[in-house]
């Protein structure tokens, strides 16, 4: 079955989701595409944006969500995997998980006879990086020449944005202490995508590095959701590197912030510099619906 659980999912068509996340964006797609379709939506772990988008995303192309927390599933007292996903094959067109572990969703999708979308694993974030590639393009117009830099955790979030950018014809620099590197497998299959459209990643413990010529900076959350116990650690570890205007004076004079929020003032990101001038962050926020619904579309309809 068709899945997106990685962007590398959508390899071939990446930059046709995005296209069609800006058509629906703009009114040029019609009006009820997915009407009489059912989206089953799993939540291993809390979310506002992600859910109230999928859910607004599936009412506005005419079909309907359904939330399930994994706590009232019978999944969260055992019932296998590979079950819940037969079962719900038969009653659904779609399931979005967001899942603590990214194997979990391997095996959702495994078992499932509908396409299983990820809204979330430890490992990837891959719709939340189409609807950052719909904000840059908005922003800049095209990907071509441009560099993002990622500060902070090398994480799910990391970890998609450097399979897109790379697919995109985009630079990436991720800028990380030592130890909070993007994860190593998807760093190569990044690399070879960067090779093919050559660009380039760096993967640096140095700001000044990471931060040269850069276009886009990006941030993230230092304690992801399931890194709690390690919270006092990471706090120290990435203090040096919070997004703030000395930070942002590295990159380019125009460049953009970005975050996919939730954000954490003070620490990842200072507030002048999330509710200032160079930042994006709420467009990028408004562009989860209209890219959740191009993937949707792009899913569910027959
Ligand atoms: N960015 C993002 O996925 O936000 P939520 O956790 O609120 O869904
Ligand atoms: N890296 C964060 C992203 C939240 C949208 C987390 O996994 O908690």
């Amino acid at each position: 079955m068709n899945c997106l659980l990685s962007i590398c999912d959508i390899k071939e068509d990446v930059s046709y989701i995005i296209d069609l996340a800006n058509k629906i964006k703009s009114g040029e797609v019609e009006d009820t595409p997915l009407e009489g379709k059912t989206l089953a939506m799993i939540f291993q772990k809390s979310s506002t944006r992600t859910r109230v988008s999928f859910d607004v995303g599936m009412y506005q192309l005419g079909g309907r969500a359904i939330f399930l927390s994994s706590n009232d599933l019978q999944m969260g007292r055992g019932e296998p995997i590979s079950d819940t996903a037969k079962v719900l094959s038969r009653f659904v067109d779609g399931i979005m998980i967001r899942a603590i572990e990214h194997d979990d969703v391997i095996e959702l999708a495994k078992y499932s006879d509908i396409p299983v979308i990820s809204g979330l694993t430890n490992l990837e974030h891959p719709c939340q990086a189409l609807a950052d590639m719909l904000t840059i393009k908005e922003h800049f117009g095209d990907f071509k020449d441009k560099k993002l830099c990622f500060v902070g955790d090398g994480n799910n979030v990391c970890n998609s944005l450097l399979l897109i950018t790379s697919l995109l014809g985009m630079d990436m620099s991720v800028a990380c202490p030592k130890g909070y590197e993007p994860n190593k497998e998807i760093l190569k299959i990044a690399e070879g995508y960067a090779d093919e459209n050559s660009t380039e990643i760096t993967v640096t413990d140095d700001i000044n590095i990471a931060l040269n010529d850069v276009d886009i900076v990006y941030t993230d959350v230092w304690v992801s959701m399931g890194d709690e116990a390690q919270k006092t650690q990471r706090e120290m570890d990435l203090k040096p590197y919070q997004v703030n205007s000395e930070l942002m004076s590295l990159a380019n004079e125009d460049a953009i912030f970005m975050h996919c929020l939730p954000a954490i003032r003070g620490q990842e990101v200072t507030s002048d510099v999330i509710d200032g001038p160079h930042s994006v962050v709420f467009d990028e926020a408004e562009n989860r619906l209209h890219a959740q619904k191009a993937i949707l579309y792009y899913y569910l309809k027959d």
